[in-house]
């Protein structure tokens, strides 16, 4: 291929790249000012069972007990199950210890599994013993603002609406680089979801705070590769119900500053959405699934081409760069400066759209050729930054009613 065939290939693929998510971002960005066209009622106070699956937590579950603590809801309407799956650091016995010097408010039951098969199959087991009419599953890591049960079940009132999520508020959000570019990427990931749930539902939830009917959730499906939060998303979406990201349902984790622990965490979850996309898809196509078509469309292409694009993108413009030193020097000096100059100014959207692109070629390079079984593998180095929220969660208790800033 010659010079002027590249660039003009590369124009092109520059064009689809960026007019595509530029347009879905543009066109989600006006469809968060919709109405919401649900029927919200703040006095709904329906029987919940929240469930807190756990993995070797110790470090951090005094905490989660702590915070569930404050959550206001009326006593007699909210139990809470921990689910352990055989931690190895005593999770359970810290438990146990935290509940004898602390009174907590709730009805709460410690269940423990004898060996470790995957949260899937621990999030079942809880169900068995869940009376709730509506199961929270929200992570050991993930604190959540008080008030969230009372601001978001409201949304469960209508019953078109089968499940909500949450908004995440990262802790460390300019600990570091990596923080910093995963914040760039929430603010954007919070448009999308929330101008999807307007429109009818959020293809993507967070299993740090996710709220599920009952009566549409029996079990979780529990197959390779298959995730909690985005599985049941298609389950409900199956059944012709909404899926909701609730602005007001704030909770707070934290990320790993270390690139490598970063990148297993975002690796696993994108190799689960794009399993789930895949299901998802296949169901449209048999008309299964219900859903505004753009949208599932739109996620499939930002999940599979888009990465597959950009990597086919990347030696093309390596060959151009190449090709036109040989005969323009001085112009390919002046582009690579150029390019140089915006990858500094814009450094963590560049940076995120090329590390977002690579973590989805490697998910799907995983789904494809790598075992099915994907081991749930916990990264420790995020969690020390909750330490933050343990401060942030005393003071709270000492002195209401403070209440949690945007950004701690
Ligand atoms: N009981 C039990 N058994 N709990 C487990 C197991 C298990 O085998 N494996 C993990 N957990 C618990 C962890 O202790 C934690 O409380 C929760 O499940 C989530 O694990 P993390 O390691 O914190 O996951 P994450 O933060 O990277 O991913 C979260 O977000 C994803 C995207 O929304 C999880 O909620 C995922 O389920 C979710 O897909
Ligand atoms: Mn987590």
């Amino acid at each position: 291929m010659g010079i002027f065939e590249t660039f003009v290939a590369l124009a092109f693929i520059a064009a689809i790249q960026v007019g595509f998510n530029i347009a879905y971002l543009l066109f989600m960005k006006r469809a968060v000012r919709r109405p919401w066209n649900v029927k919200i009622d703040s006095n709904y106070r329906p029987q919940i069972t929240i469930i807190v699956p756990t993995y070797n937590e110790a470090e951090v579950i005094e905490m989660k007990l702590q915070n569930l603590n404050l959550l206001k809801y009326p006593e007699d309407k909210l139990e809470v199950i921990v689910v352990d799956s055989a931690s190895t650091d005593g999770t359970l016995d810290v438990c146990r210890q935290w509940l004898t010097r602390n009174s907590f408010r709730f009805k709460i039951i410690l269940l423990s599994e004898p060996i470790r098969i995957s949260k899937l199959h621990a999030l079942n087991y809880a169900l068995k013993h869940a009376n709730g009419e509506i199961i929270v599953v929200t992570d050991a890591d993930a604190i959540l603002v008080p008030d969230i049960l009372v601001k978001a079940i409201p949304y469960l009132a209508d019953p078109d609406v089968g499940a909500i999520s949450g908004r995440e508020n990262i802790v460390n959000a300019s600990a570091c680089f990596v923080a910093k570019m995963e914040n760039a990427y929430r603010d954007i990931y919070y448009m999308l979801r929330l101008g999807e749930s307007k429109i009818h539902s959020t293809q993507i939830f967070q299993g740090e705070f996710a709220a599920y009917k009952r009566s549409l959730l029996e079990f979780f499906t529990e197959a390779p590769g298959r995730s909690d939060d985005n599985g049941a998303v298609t389950e409900i979406l199956r059944k012709g119900k909404r899926c909701l990201l609730v602005p007001e349902a704030v909770f707070y984790d934290a990320v790993a500053c270390n690139l490598i622990d970063y990148l297993k965490v975002k690796i696993r979850r994108a190799t689960h959405l794009q399993r789930e996309f895949l299901i998802r898809f296949k169901l449209w196509v048999k008309g299964e699934l219900k859903i505004p078509k753009f949208i599932l469309l739109a996620n499939v292409y930002q999940h599979f081409a888009n990465p597959l694009i950009f990597m086919f993108s990347i030696p093309l413009a390596l060959y151009f760069l190449i090709e036109l030193s040989k005969i323009l020097p001085l112009l390919s000096i002046l582009l690579i400066l150029a390019i140089t100059i915006v990858s500094i100014v814009a450094r963590h959207l560049i940076a995120l759209y090329i590390i977002s692109n690579f973590i989805l070629i490697v998910a799907f390079i995983r789904t494809l050729i790598l075992s099915k079984r994907q081991e749930w593998e916990a990264v420790r180095s995020s969690r020390r930054y909750l330490k933050v929220c343990r401060q942030k969660l005393d003071t709270y208790e000492n002195q209401e009613p403070i209440r949690f800033a945007k950004s701690p």
